[in-house]
């Protein structure tokens, strides 16, 4: 396998668009074994990642309908004590993976009922969550509001700082030889229908066996993707704050603590260096990252009706981010109906948790070409013409 560069050129066997968490795990995964690997981003270890708190929640962000997404987060859920430990020995960076569980408390008679229902759906699905009820709640983290009336206990939901996850994804890729090409992709290069590689945005030539598509909420968005098989991800932001507790008040809550309020989700994530991330609005207002007085308002509005004691916190940092949203809210990983375009994009709210399946699915795909059992449902082709016609045909008349 072999990677040719003149000034002008440069070959690879894989090139990853996007230099995100998803990108840069498939980049390191495809150069482990043995591809000569590529990525374009202007900004490697930047993306979603950079905002987002890190939850890794395949138990406590259940929802309706999403049973089979569910398979797929506990895959990951499953991967990521190995992941983490491999990721760390590789390049001496510890990522704040702290297996640290979940509680997620409601805080009136609406709340408490959703709750019931997600403890349901949990428990039909086989999984482990425990209800208790306010005291119980107060016993194990004992800053929360006294109006909180009860909640699920969730011992299987983790947290990881996505910036240290980012970063160690960088030097990993940089171990392994990945070459990095800090510019833009602006366009996908396809010589008779196949793939061969993109334009930069400098006016470099890229070429490539083949183009993983890897770029987030902007994957959508690449030049010369042949319309059948763009992807349909949309940008879903995010505002997201960070706080820190000084030493005097520490431990300040030990585990994520979230909750829905008024419908809106919730959520406070504690790393062990201080930092307390809360999260998170989610808004379709296409391209805008805006941090806007109403979103910070509201988060900690909800924010402080858990957790009384935040607003004595220092505010360090409001940042927003775009989730790459998909219509089913789960990823697209694999072939297209291009040769030599693959898509590893479209994780939504769970791209963090979805990163050690993603990598492990992505090198099986680049070599054997086809989907591993575990991602067989996300395939790109589900949203490809072809299968929502068949989709139409199916309906009952
Ligand atoms: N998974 C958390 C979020 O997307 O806000």
């Amino acid at each position: 396998m072999s990677r040719t560069r003149t000034s002008e050129t440069c070959t690879s066997d894989v090139l990853v668009v996007g230099g995100g968490i998803i990108g840069l795990v498939t980049a390191w995964r495809a150069a482990q074994r043995g591809f000569a690997t590529a990525v374009v981003d202007p900004e490697p270890g930047g993306g979603a990642a950079r905002v987002a708190a890190g939850m890794l929640a395949a138990v406590t962000e259940l929802h309706y309908g999403e049973q089979t997404l569910l398979g797929l987060n506990l895959a990951s859920a499953r991967r990521y004590p190995d992941f983490a430990a491999e990721l760390t020995e590789v390049t001496g960076l510890d990522l704040g993976y702290r297996q640290c569980g979940t509680l997620a408390v409601a805080l009136d008679a609406d709340d408490r009922a959703h709750l019931r229902e997600l403890h349901a759906l949990q428990q039909q699905s086989g999984l482990e969550s425990e209800w208790l009820n306010g005291r119980d709640c107060r016993r194990l983290e004992p800053m929360l509001a006294p109006g909180v009336r009860g909640g699920l206990r969730v011992d299987g939901d983790h947290q990881i700082d996505p910036r240290r996850l980012a970063r160690a994804l960088v030097a990993a890729c940089e171990r392994a030889g990945v070459v990095f090409h800090r510019t833009w992709a602006e366009r996908l290069s396809v010589v008779r229908e196949r793939a061969v590689g993109i334009r930069a945005a400098d006016g470099t030539d890229l070429a490539a066996e083949r183009v993983v598509l890897a770029a987030g909420s902007l994957s959508g968005r690449l030049a010369g993707v042949p319309d059948d098989v763009l992807p349909p991800v949309r940008p879903v932001k995010g505002q997201v704050l960070r706080l820190t507790v000084p030493k005097r008040y520490a431990p300040f809550l030990y585990r994520t603590v979230r909750a829905v309020v008024r419908g809106s989700h919730v959520y406070l994530v504690p790393r062990e260096n201080g930092e307390l991330v809360v999260g998170a609005t989610s808004e379709e207002l296409g391209w805008d990252t805006t941090v806007t007085a109403g979103g910070v308002y509201e988060l900690l509005r909800d924010a402080h009706e858990l957790v009384p004691g935040i607003t004595e916190l220092p505010l360090t940092e409001t940042r927003a981010g775009l989730r790459p949203g998909s219509p089913d809210n789960a990823p697209l990983l694999g072939p297209t109906e291009c040769d030599g375009l693959l898509l590893a994009t479209g994780h939504y709210r769970n791209g963090v948790l979805l990163t050690p399946v993603t990598g492990d699915v992505m090198a099986h795909v680049l070599t054997t070409g086809e989907l591993p059992e575990v991602a067989r449902d996300f395939t790109p082709r589900r949203f490809s013409s072809a299968a929502s016609l068949a989709s139409l045909t199916e309906q009952p008349a």
